[in-house]
């Protein structure tokens, strides 16, 4: 993924951040998908009551770019406020390996600016993605 496209990716992510939904946790996630003929899908953490119904900022994403008929994707960034640049949840990993291939760049960011460039593979190796 080139620098400008990145840049746009994350100002997508950051954006999306802005609407989240999250008055038990009050940790705001934002997250953007890209798709491999350039279309951006973003979200946001939306939180519930029933806690385990919550939904993250990443599959928010992920599913609006599905449900729009979208397939095929090429990046991912994630921006939170905290420490360190944030990371995907064991779910979101599970849910994001069975859309983006292992060499899918993701990029994770926090709101201070810091930056960490990985990949699918590297955020959930030996993932579980067919049956049989
Ligand atoms: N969360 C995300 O949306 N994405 C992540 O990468 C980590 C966790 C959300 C879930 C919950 O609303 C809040 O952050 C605290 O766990």
């Amino acid at each position: 993924m080139d620098e400008q496209t990145a840049t746009k990716l994350l100002h997508y992510a950051e954006a999306a951040r802005a609407q989240a939904y999250v008055p038990y946790s009050h940790f705001a996630v934002g997250a953007a998908v890209l798709t491999t003929e350039g279309k951006i899908f973003s979200g946001c953490n939306i939180e519930n009551a029933a806690y385990s119904a919550t939904v993250c900022a990443e599959r928010t994403a992920l599913f609006k770019a599905v449900s729009e008929g979208e397939h095929h994707f090429s990046g991912l960034a994630v921006i939170a406020d905290s420490k360190d640049p944030v990371v995907p949840c064991g779910v979101c990993r599970q849910v994001l390996a069975a859309w983006l291939s292992p060499q899918t760049p993701v990029l994770l960011a926090n709101t201070s600016g810091l930056l960490r460039w990985t990949t699918m593979e590297a955020l959930l190796p030996m993932a579980f993605t067919t049956i049989g």
